[in-house]
């Protein structure tokens, strides 16, 4: 179920790359703001959805690296652009910087995993890599949220809720994962 849902956000992050005519006007802005940039968060974004939960799969095999790095040259294209696209005509400043906070996390547990890698520290790179997987998960999480606060909540207070949706979307699975590891620590061996 959640895998169908990954992939259906994925397919349709990289579908509105070449077409956000369905965008509300809040986004339709940043759009013709960032000609350039926001589609190609939106496509390395999608793409992300697809590719770290592949590299998950991969692990063991001779093509984990070679996927790895891909995932991390795509995460680095999509995190970099996030603040562009979150700090122009901003929903609100609550939302742009939690959107600026998740790229953050997002690349910084990346940067982690790679590194300790490199030292031959594998505990330690999936520590970092199931915690990044978590921070992508938000993304699937932020448009769930938000599609049943439109259906069931108040239109009144969406910005509101669009604040917090910022935060909660990437915190929730990050902190979930990470008490579940330090409870698991088995799951890292
Ligand atoms: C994990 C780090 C990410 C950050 C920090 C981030 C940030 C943002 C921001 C700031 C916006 C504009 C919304 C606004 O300002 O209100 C946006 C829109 C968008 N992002 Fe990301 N994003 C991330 C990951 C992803 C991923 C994994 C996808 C794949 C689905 C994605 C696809 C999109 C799409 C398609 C939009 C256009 C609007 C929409 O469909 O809701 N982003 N993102």
């Amino acid at each position: 179920m959640l895998g169908l849902l990954v992939i259906a956000t994925a397919l349709r992050a990289l579908g509105e790359t070449f077409n956000s005519d369905s965008f509300p006007e809040a986004l339709a802005v940043k759009v013709e703001a960032l000609p350039w940039i926001f589609p190609l968060h939106m496509f390395t974004g999608g793409l992300a959805l697809l590719l770290v939960p592949l590299t998950l799969l991969a692990r063991g095999r001779s093509w984990h690296k070679w996927v790895g790095r891909l995932t991390g040259l795509d995460v680095l294209l999509a995190g970099v652009t996030a603040p562009f696209v979150a700090w122009v005509a901003p929903v609100t400043r609550v939302s742009a910087l939690g959107f600026t906070m998740q790229g953050l996390v997002w690349m910084g547990l990346f940067a982690g995993g790679f590194w300790f890698i490199r030292q031959g520290r594998v505990a330690e790179h999936r520590a970092c890599m199931l915690l990044m997987m978590a921070v992508t998960s938000g993304a699937v999480f932020f448009r769930l949220y938000l599609a049943l606060w439109a259906r069931f909540g108040s239109h009144h207070y969406l910005n509101v809720f669009y604040a917090c949706d910022a935060w909660v979307a990437w915190g929730l699975p990050l902190i979930g994962v990470a008490l579940l590891l330090l409870r698991k620590p088995a799951l890292l061996a």
